[in-house]
Protein backbone atom coordinates (compact mmCIF):
# COMPACT_ATOMS: atom_id res chain seq x y z
CA UNK A 1 0.00 0.00 0.00
CA UNK A 2 1.64 3.45 -0.89
CA UNK A 3 1.43 5.99 1.93
CA UNK A 4 2.47 10.06 1.88
CA UNK A 5 2.79 11.68 4.80
CA UNK A 6 1.44 15.66 4.74
CA UNK A 7 3.91 17.51 7.70
CA UNK A 8 7.80 16.88 8.79
CA UNK A 9 7.83 18.63 12.17
CA UNK A 10 8.31 16.98 15.29
CA UNK A 11 5.81 14.22 15.13
CA UNK A 12 5.71 13.32 11.27
CA UNK A 13 9.48 11.87 10.91
CA UNK A 14 7.92 9.41 13.61
CA UNK A 15 5.18 8.28 11.34
CA UNK A 16 7.70 8.36 8.62
CA UNK A 17 9.86 5.97 9.98
CA UNK A 18 7.03 3.14 11.19
CA UNK A 19 5.69 3.77 7.63
CA UNK A 20 9.04 2.64 6.61
CA UNK A 21 9.32 -0.08 8.91
CA UNK A 22 6.09 -1.81 8.28
CA UNK A 23 6.15 -4.75 5.72
CA UNK A 24 3.48 -4.00 3.19
CA UNK A 25 3.62 -0.49 3.71
CA UNK A 26 5.35 1.69 1.10
CA UNK A 27 6.14 5.70 1.92
CA UNK A 28 6.44 7.41 -1.25
CA UNK A 29 5.78 11.10 -0.85
CA UNK A 30 6.24 13.60 2.07
CA UNK A 31 4.82 17.12 1.67
CA UNK A 32 5.56 20.34 4.22
CA UNK A 33 5.33 23.91 3.21
CA UNK A 34 9.17 24.31 4.70
CA UNK A 35 11.60 23.90 2.43
CA UNK A 36 14.58 22.98 5.42
CA UNK A 37 11.91 20.46 6.45
CA UNK A 38 11.82 18.86 2.76
CA UNK A 39 15.64 19.03 2.52
CA UNK A 40 15.77 16.95 6.08
CA UNK A 41 13.60 14.39 4.28
CA UNK A 42 16.31 14.21 1.46
CA UNK A 43 18.89 13.73 3.32
CA UNK A 44 17.63 10.93 5.39
CA UNK A 45 15.52 9.12 2.65
CA UNK A 46 16.58 10.15 -0.51
CA UNK A 47 14.17 7.62 -2.42
CA UNK A 48 11.21 9.41 -1.25
CA UNK A 49 9.35 12.11 -3.14
CA UNK A 50 8.78 15.64 -1.29
CA UNK A 51 6.82 18.63 -2.35
CA UNK A 52 5.25 21.65 -0.75
CA UNK A 53 2.41 21.12 -3.19
CA UNK A 54 -0.39 19.10 -2.11
CA UNK A 55 -1.33 18.55 -5.53
CA UNK A 56 1.39 16.56 -6.62
CA UNK A 57 0.75 13.84 -3.26
CA UNK A 58 -3.04 14.12 -4.06
CA UNK A 59 -2.59 13.63 -8.02
CA UNK A 60 -0.01 10.73 -7.29
CA UNK A 61 -0.83 6.91 -7.39
CA UNK A 62 -1.00 7.08 -3.26
CA UNK A 63 -3.91 5.46 -1.83
CA UNK A 64 -3.24 6.76 1.64
CA UNK A 65 -2.39 9.97 3.37
CA UNK A 66 -1.16 10.46 7.27
CA UNK A 67 -1.59 14.20 8.12
CA UNK A 68 0.67 15.31 10.90
CA UNK A 69 0.55 18.93 10.70
CA UNK A 70 -1.15 22.01 12.80
CA UNK A 71 -4.70 21.39 14.61
CA UNK A 72 -6.12 24.56 12.51
CA UNK A 73 -4.38 22.85 9.13
CA UNK A 74 -6.07 18.92 9.68
CA UNK A 75 -9.98 19.94 8.61
CA UNK A 76 -8.90 21.40 5.28
CA UNK A 77 -5.82 19.17 4.52
CA UNK A 78 -8.33 15.39 5.36
CA UNK A 79 -10.94 16.85 3.22
CA UNK A 80 -9.04 16.94 -0.03
CA UNK A 81 -7.23 13.75 0.76
CA UNK A 82 -10.69 12.07 0.97
CA UNK A 83 -12.14 14.37 -2.17
CA UNK A 84 -8.99 12.93 -3.71
CA UNK A 85 -9.80 9.23 -3.33
CA UNK A 86 -7.29 8.45 -0.49
CA UNK A 87 -7.76 7.24 2.73
CA UNK A 88 -7.20 9.73 5.83
CA UNK A 89 -5.01 9.06 8.94
CA UNK A 90 -5.22 12.85 11.15
CA UNK A 91 -3.08 12.91 14.31
CA UNK A 92 -5.02 13.98 16.89
CA UNK A 93 -6.99 15.73 17.60
CA UNK A 94 -9.07 14.87 14.32
CA UNK A 95 -10.19 18.82 13.24
CA UNK A 96 -10.55 21.93 15.64
CA UNK A 97 -13.82 21.91 15.65
CA UNK A 98 -16.84 18.79 16.03
CA UNK A 99 -18.85 20.31 12.81
CA UNK A 100 -14.98 20.35 11.25
CA UNK A 101 -15.15 17.08 12.63
CA UNK A 102 -18.19 15.46 11.92
CA UNK A 103 -18.00 16.55 7.98
CA UNK A 104 -15.59 14.85 7.67
CA UNK A 105 -16.58 11.62 8.92
CA UNK A 106 -19.78 11.90 6.82
CA UNK A 107 -17.83 12.92 3.67
CA UNK A 108 -15.43 9.25 4.74
CA UNK A 109 -18.42 7.52 4.74
CA UNK A 110 -20.31 8.80 1.71
CA UNK A 111 -17.14 7.88 -0.20
CA UNK A 112 -16.51 4.46 1.47
CA UNK A 113 -13.07 5.48 2.66
CA UNK A 114 -11.08 5.22 6.15
CA UNK A 115 -10.72 7.86 8.13
CA UNK A 116 -8.93 7.39 11.68
CA UNK A 117 -7.36 9.53 13.90
CA UNK A 118 -3.87 8.85 15.61
CA UNK A 119 -5.33 8.67 18.98
CA UNK A 120 -1.80 6.60 20.12
CA UNK A 121 -3.01 5.47 23.35
CA UNK A 122 -5.42 3.29 22.14
CA UNK A 123 -2.87 1.58 20.78
CA UNK A 124 -0.61 1.11 23.80
CA UNK A 125 -0.19 -2.00 25.21
CA UNK A 126 -0.63 -0.51 28.97
CA UNK A 127 -3.82 1.29 28.08
CA UNK A 128 -5.60 -1.89 26.72
CA UNK A 129 -4.19 -4.01 30.03
CA UNK A 130 -6.00 -1.06 31.86
CA UNK A 131 -9.25 -1.25 29.89
CA UNK A 132 -9.29 -5.37 31.01
CA UNK A 133 -8.65 -4.83 34.28
CA UNK A 134 -11.89 -2.37 34.61
CA UNK A 135 -13.61 -4.96 32.01
CA UNK A 136 -13.06 -7.92 34.41
CA UNK A 137 -14.51 -5.90 37.28
CA UNK A 138 -11.26 -6.68 39.53
CA UNK A 139 -11.43 -2.85 40.59
CA UNK A 140 -15.13 -3.18 41.62
CA UNK A 141 -17.43 -0.10 41.07
CA UNK A 142 -15.48 2.73 39.44
CA UNK A 143 -15.49 5.48 42.06
CA UNK A 144 -13.29 8.15 40.20
CA UNK A 145 -10.24 8.61 37.62
CA UNK A 146 -7.54 10.73 37.79
CA UNK A 147 -5.48 11.42 35.07
CA UNK A 148 -2.56 13.88 35.15
CA UNK A 149 -0.06 14.89 32.19
CA UNK A 150 2.40 17.90 32.51
CA UNK A 151 6.21 19.03 31.82
CA UNK A 152 7.80 22.32 31.37
CA UNK A 153 6.33 23.21 27.43
CA UNK A 154 6.92 22.46 24.61
CA UNK A 155 4.67 25.50 24.55
CA UNK A 156 2.61 25.78 21.19
CA UNK A 157 2.15 29.29 19.84
CA UNK A 158 -1.78 29.07 18.44
CA UNK A 159 -3.65 26.24 20.64
CA UNK A 160 -4.15 26.18 24.27
CA UNK A 161 -3.03 23.00 26.46
CA UNK A 162 -6.10 21.69 26.36
CA UNK A 163 -6.16 21.24 22.96
CA UNK A 164 -2.47 19.80 22.84
CA UNK A 165 -2.51 17.54 25.50
CA UNK A 166 -6.09 16.65 26.49
CA UNK A 167 -6.47 14.78 23.58
CA UNK A 168 -4.71 11.80 24.98
CA UNK A 169 -6.27 11.91 28.55
CA UNK A 170 -10.00 11.91 26.96
CA UNK A 171 -9.50 8.87 24.26
CA UNK A 172 -7.52 6.61 27.16
CA UNK A 173 -11.09 7.51 29.49
CA UNK A 174 -13.88 6.31 26.56
CA UNK A 175 -11.94 3.71 25.74
CA UNK A 176 -10.82 2.25 28.82
CA UNK A 177 -14.31 3.29 30.61
CA UNK A 178 -16.36 2.44 28.13
CA UNK A 179 -18.85 5.33 28.77
CA UNK A 180 -19.84 8.15 27.28
CA UNK A 181 -19.48 11.76 29.46
CA UNK A 182 -22.76 13.44 30.44
CA UNK A 183 -21.53 16.74 31.72
CA UNK A 184 -17.91 18.36 31.99
CA UNK A 185 -15.96 21.89 33.90
CA UNK A 186 -12.68 23.55 32.86
CA UNK A 187 -10.47 25.63 34.98
CA UNK A 188 -7.32 27.09 34.09
CA UNK A 189 -5.08 30.04 33.12
CA UNK A 190 -2.58 31.36 30.79
CA UNK A 191 1.15 32.82 32.63
CA UNK A 192 3.28 32.59 29.59
CA UNK A 193 1.63 33.62 26.69
CA UNK A 194 -1.48 36.15 27.27
CA UNK A 195 -4.77 34.20 26.32
CA UNK A 196 -2.98 31.06 25.59
CA UNK A 197 -3.87 28.81 29.09
CA UNK A 198 -0.86 26.51 29.95
CA UNK A 199 -2.67 24.85 32.57
CA UNK A 200 -6.01 23.14 32.94
CA UNK A 201 -7.82 21.03 35.40
CA UNK A 202 -11.12 19.62 33.40
CA UNK A 203 -13.70 17.35 35.42
CA UNK A 204 -15.79 14.87 33.59
CA UNK A 205 -18.75 13.59 34.93
CA UNK A 206 -19.84 10.11 33.67
CA UNK A 207 -23.00 7.63 34.22
CA UNK A 208 -22.86 5.25 37.26
CA UNK A 209 -21.58 8.04 39.06
CA UNK A 210 -18.33 8.16 37.98
CA UNK A 211 -16.01 11.30 38.08
CA UNK A 212 -12.76 11.90 36.14
CA UNK A 213 -10.20 14.67 36.98
CA UNK A 214 -8.01 15.83 33.34
CA UNK A 215 -4.68 17.85 34.65
CA UNK A 216 -3.04 19.50 31.53
CA UNK A 217 0.22 21.51 31.95
CA UNK A 218 3.11 23.09 30.18
CA UNK A 219 4.44 24.86 33.51
CA UNK A 220 5.20 22.11 35.88
CA UNK A 221 8.94 21.04 37.05
CA UNK A 222 8.35 17.39 36.57
CA UNK A 223 7.23 15.25 33.55
CA UNK A 224 3.82 13.26 34.59
CA UNK A 225 1.98 10.61 32.96
CA UNK A 226 0.09 8.93 34.89
CA UNK A 227 -3.90 7.73 35.10
CA UNK A 228 -4.95 6.49 38.36
CA UNK A 229 -8.41 4.76 38.89
CA UNK A 230 -9.82 3.82 42.39
CA UNK A 231 -12.51 1.52 42.80
CA UNK A 232 -14.22 -0.13 45.19
CA UNK A 233 -12.39 -3.03 45.68
CA UNK A 234 -8.54 -2.12 44.25
CA UNK A 235 -7.20 1.23 42.62
CA UNK A 236 -4.80 1.25 39.86
CA UNK A 237 -2.22 3.47 38.80
CA UNK A 238 -0.61 3.53 35.29
CA UNK A 239 2.81 5.66 34.99
CA UNK A 240 3.83 5.75 31.46
CA UNK A 241 6.94 7.36 32.77
CA UNK A 242 7.95 4.26 34.27
CA UNK A 243 10.41 1.78 31.77
CA UNK A 244 8.94 -1.22 33.17
CA UNK A 245 6.07 -1.86 35.17
CA UNK A 246 3.97 0.54 34.05
CA UNK A 247 0.74 -0.48 35.95
CA UNK A 248 0.72 -1.72 39.30
CA UNK A 249 -2.86 -2.88 40.76
CA UNK A 250 -3.26 -2.02 44.75
CA UNK A 251 -5.50 -4.13 46.80
CA UNK A 252 -6.07 -1.05 48.83
CA UNK A 253 -9.22 -0.07 49.89
CA UNK A 254 -11.49 1.31 52.47
CA UNK A 255 -14.80 -0.27 53.88
CA UNK A 256 -17.45 1.26 55.75
CA UNK A 257 -19.75 -1.50 57.99
CA UNK A 258 -23.35 -1.62 57.04
CA UNK A 259 -24.02 -1.31 60.67
CA UNK A 260 -23.07 0.84 64.00
CA UNK A 261 -21.38 -0.71 66.58
CA UNK A 262 -22.43 -0.56 70.07
CA UNK A 263 -21.64 2.95 70.67
CA UNK A 264 -23.48 4.35 67.69
CA UNK A 265 -20.29 4.58 65.22
CA UNK A 266 -19.50 3.14 62.03
CA UNK A 267 -15.75 2.09 61.97
CA UNK A 268 -14.03 2.02 58.70
CA UNK A 269 -11.73 -1.03 58.03
CA UNK A 270 -8.97 -0.06 55.82
CA UNK A 271 -7.16 -2.71 53.56
CA UNK A 272 -3.62 -2.97 52.63
CA UNK A 273 -3.21 -5.93 50.46
CA UNK A 274 -0.54 -6.65 47.76
CA UNK A 275 0.49 -4.72 44.77
CA UNK A 276 0.30 -6.57 41.63
CA UNK A 277 2.04 -5.80 38.68
CA UNK A 278 0.89 -7.69 35.52
CA UNK A 279 3.50 -8.19 32.66
CA UNK A 280 2.72 -5.77 29.78
CA UNK A 281 4.48 -6.22 26.62
CA UNK A 282 6.95 -4.01 25.14
CA UNK A 283 5.93 -2.66 21.73
CA UNK A 284 5.92 1.06 20.03
CA UNK A 285 2.18 2.24 20.20
CA UNK A 286 3.00 4.50 16.89
CA UNK A 287 4.11 1.35 14.76
CA UNK A 288 0.64 -0.35 16.01
CA UNK A 289 -1.37 2.38 15.21
CA UNK A 290 0.22 2.62 11.39
CA UNK A 291 -0.17 -0.88 11.30
CA UNK A 292 -3.79 -1.04 12.30
CA UNK A 293 -4.73 2.13 9.41
CA UNK A 294 -3.43 -0.01 6.96
CA UNK A 295 -5.00 -2.95 8.15
CA UNK A 296 -8.61 -1.48 8.21
CA UNK A 297 -8.02 -0.32 4.56
CA UNK A 298 -7.09 -3.79 3.46
CA UNK A 299 -9.82 -5.48 5.18
CA UNK A 300 -12.39 -2.35 5.18
CA UNK A 301 -12.93 -2.88 8.97
CA UNK A 302 -13.38 0.41 10.97
CA UNK A 303 -10.69 2.14 12.90
CA UNK A 304 -10.90 1.06 16.72
CA UNK A 305 -10.10 5.20 16.70
CA UNK A 306 -12.51 5.97 13.62
CA UNK A 307 -13.61 9.62 12.70
CA UNK A 308 -16.59 8.93 14.64
CA UNK A 309 -14.43 8.70 17.96
CA UNK A 310 -12.00 11.73 16.90
CA UNK A 311 -15.32 13.37 16.36
CA UNK A 312 -16.37 12.59 20.38
CA UNK A 313 -13.22 13.66 21.71
CA UNK A 314 -13.41 16.78 20.04
CA UNK A 315 -16.99 17.83 20.74
CA UNK A 316 -15.30 17.10 24.77
CA UNK A 317 -12.44 19.73 23.77
CA UNK A 318 -14.83 21.99 22.56
CA UNK A 319 -16.87 22.03 25.30
CA UNK A 320 -14.35 22.06 27.86
CA UNK A 321 -12.57 25.15 26.48
CA UNK A 322 -16.16 26.54 26.45
CA UNK A 323 -16.46 25.92 30.53
CA UNK A 324 -12.51 27.41 30.37
CA UNK A 325 -13.53 31.03 29.18
CA UNK A 326 -17.16 30.55 31.68
CA UNK A 327 -14.71 30.15 34.89
CA UNK A 328 -15.66 26.62 34.86
CA UNK A 329 -19.10 26.44 34.06
CA UNK A 330 -20.82 22.87 33.90
CA UNK A 331 -21.75 22.06 30.68
CA UNK A 332 -23.37 18.98 29.36
CA UNK A 333 -22.11 16.99 26.36
CA UNK A 334 -24.22 15.73 23.51
CA UNK A 335 -23.46 13.23 21.53
CA UNK A 336 -24.85 15.17 18.95
CA UNK A 337 -23.39 13.67 15.48
CA UNK A 338 -25.24 16.35 13.75
CA UNK A 339 -22.26 18.70 13.77
CA UNK A 340 -24.65 21.01 15.76
CA UNK A 341 -22.87 22.75 18.53
CA UNK A 342 -23.38 21.18 21.99
CA UNK A 343 -24.40 22.95 25.16
CA UNK A 344 -26.75 25.83 25.17
CA UNK A 345 -27.15 28.71 23.01
CA UNK A 346 -25.16 31.65 22.64
CA UNK A 347 -27.49 33.79 24.31
CA UNK A 348 -27.38 32.27 27.48
CA UNK A 349 -23.83 32.66 28.24
CA UNK A 350 -23.43 35.08 30.68
CA UNK A 351 -21.85 38.27 30.79
CA UNK A 352 -18.03 37.55 31.43
CA UNK A 353 -18.12 35.42 28.44
CA UNK A 354 -15.73 38.07 26.43
CA UNK A 355 -12.72 36.57 27.95
CA UNK A 356 -10.71 35.60 25.35
CA UNK A 357 -8.84 31.84 24.64
CA UNK A 358 -7.24 30.55 22.15
CA UNK A 359 -8.64 27.18 20.40
CA UNK A 360 -6.99 25.59 17.32
CA UNK A 361 -8.03 28.34 14.78
CA UNK A 362 -5.76 30.84 16.65
CA UNK A 363 -9.04 32.84 17.10
CA UNK A 364 -10.28 33.92 20.07
CA UNK A 365 -12.96 31.45 21.43
CA UNK A 366 -15.67 33.84 21.08
CA UNK A 367 -15.07 34.14 17.23
CA UNK A 368 -14.64 30.38 17.08
CA UNK A 369 -17.76 29.57 18.30
CA UNK A 370 -19.85 32.35 16.99
N1 LIG B 1 0.06 11.24 18.94
C1 LIG B 1 0.97 11.93 19.59
O1 LIG B 1 1.46 11.51 20.63
C2 LIG B 1 1.42 13.25 19.04
C3 LIG B 1 2.59 13.85 19.51
C4 LIG B 1 2.97 15.07 18.98
C5 LIG B 1 2.19 15.70 18.01
N2 LIG B 1 1.06 15.07 17.58
C6 LIG B 1 0.19 15.72 16.58
O2 LIG B 1 0.87 15.77 15.34
C7 LIG B 1 0.49 16.94 14.64
C8 LIG B 1 1.75 17.74 14.28
O3 LIG B 1 2.39 18.13 15.46
P1 LIG B 1 3.95 18.49 15.44
O4 LIG B 1 4.32 18.61 16.88
O5 LIG B 1 4.70 17.56 14.57
O6 LIG B 1 3.90 19.95 14.79
P2 LIG B 1 5.13 20.73 14.13
O7 LIG B 1 4.74 22.16 14.14
O8 LIG B 1 6.41 20.32 14.75
O9 LIG B 1 5.15 20.22 12.63
C9 LIG B 1 4.13 20.49 11.72
C10 LIG B 1 4.72 20.45 10.30
O10 LIG B 1 3.66 20.64 9.39
C11 LIG B 1 4.08 21.55 8.37
N3 LIG B 1 2.88 22.18 7.82
C12 LIG B 1 2.10 23.13 8.38
N4 LIG B 1 1.04 23.41 7.58
C13 LIG B 1 1.17 22.62 6.50
C14 LIG B 1 0.39 22.42 5.33
N5 LIG B 1 -0.74 23.11 5.12
N6 LIG B 1 0.82 21.53 4.41
C15 LIG B 1 1.95 20.82 4.62
N7 LIG B 1 2.74 20.95 5.70
C16 LIG B 1 2.34 21.84 6.64
C17 LIG B 1 5.03 22.51 9.08
O11 LIG B 1 5.91 23.12 8.15
C18 LIG B 1 5.75 21.55 10.02
O12 LIG B 1 6.90 20.99 9.44
C19 LIG B 1 -0.47 17.69 15.56
O13 LIG B 1 -1.78 17.36 15.22
C20 LIG B 1 -0.15 17.15 16.94
O14 LIG B 1 -1.25 17.21 17.82
C21 LIG B 1 0.67 13.86 18.05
Amino acid sequence: MKVGVIGFGYWGPKLARNLLELPGAMLEWVVDLDPARLARVKAQYPSLHVTHCLEDLLLSDVDAVVVATPIRTHYQLARKALLAGKHVMVEKPLAASSGEAEELVALADRLGLTLMVGHTFEYNPAVHALRDIVASGELGQVYYVDTARLNLGLFQPDINVLWDLAPHDLSILLYVLQREPLAISARGSAHVTPGIHDVAYVELRFPDNVIANVHVSWLDPCKVRRVTIVGSKKMVVYNDVQESEKIRIYDKGVERPFEADRLGEYRLTYRYGSIVVPYIPLSEPLRAQCEHFLDCIRTGTRPRSDGRVGARVVRILEQAERSLVEDGARLPITSNSTGARSGPPLRERPAAYHVQTHGPNGRSALAAWD
